[in-house]
């Protein structure tokens, strides 16, 4: 089986390469005049290039930065200055250098007093601010996702709580494997994306995206189920942005 006809796989020489891939299609998502965008940014540390790239030459010009408004997708129960925040790596590659105005990024507060709260509200200022789609669950223009080499996305673990969440659009899910919390947006929310676009590369990542782009999807090395595999059933464009030391051990028939 090959990949779906929503789905793209693209395969840049390496991570620079593959995070001009998904500047370029980041570009399109962003196509169009008028109206406000939304965008769910990745965490971990992946996308740093990617931001760094979009917040540069040429790619700087060609993105409505005054119309995007920011969410994140996951958070650490860090502070905001902290050196595991995604908001700060967000901050400081992307938003900063952009001169992003305040109003246009909402920062998810997994540092809060009561995450579980936090989570709450998060889910409502989204339900205020993006507009619904077919289903009426908000709808991302675009959210940026990453894969763990355990097959986590945003912070979906395998084997934890939130995975199996069909009704709220952003929990706390603590990670034993972690022992942390997170915030995170729930598989509803995310699938409700008008465009999903994951970025992966490095080589520990080669033997998660083989699982993962298999047809049909494999489980992890634990033998548990890939929470990134389940975007494979999505029904929505999904980027599959891989750089040739994550795609080295993808079959090849996925790559037509
Ligand atoms: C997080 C991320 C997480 C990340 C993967 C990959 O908060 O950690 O949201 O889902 O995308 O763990 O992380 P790397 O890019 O650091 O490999």
């Amino acid at each position: 089986m090959f990949l779906r006809s929503n789905e793209r796989l693209l395969i840049g020489r390496d991570a620079a390469d593959a995070a001009r891939l998904a500047c370029e299609r980041i570009s399109s998502a962003f196509d169009g005049t008028g109206d406000e965008r939304f965008v769910a940014l990745a965490g971990g540390s992946t996308p740093k290039l990617l931001y760094s790239l979009l917040s540069a030459p040429p790619w700087v010009a060609s993105s409505p930065w005054q119309r995007i408004h920011w969410f994140w997708g996951d958070e650490r129960q860090v502070a905001p200055d902290h050196p595991e925040s995604n908001y700060r790596m967000a901050w400081e590659a992307l938003l900063s250098p952009t001169q992003v105005s305040s109003d246009h990024i909402h920062r998810m507060p997994a540092d809060a007093a009561d995450i579980g709260r936090a989570g709450l509200e998060y889910e409502r200022l989204i339900q205020e601010r993006v507009p619904p789609g077919p289903s009426g669950i908000p709808a991302f223009d675009l959210v940026l996702l990453g894969v763990g080499p355990d097959g986590h996305t945003a912070s979906l673990f395998p084997d934890t709580p939130a995975l199996d969440e069909s009704q709220r659009l952003v929990v706390a899910n603590f990670v034993p494997r972690l022992a942390a919390w997170r915030l995170t947006m729930t598989f509803p929310l995310l699938m409700a994306a008008r465009e999903i676009l994951f970025l992966v590369t490095g080589a520990a990542k080669a033997e998660i995206m083989a699982r993962i782009l298999a047809s049909p999807p494999g489980p992890g090395a634990d033998g548990k189920p890939c929470p990134a595999a389940r975007f494979r059933e999505a029904n929505t464009s999904v980027s599959w942005v891989l750089d040739a030391d994550a795609a080295r051990l993808v079959a090849p028939t996925a790559r037509l």
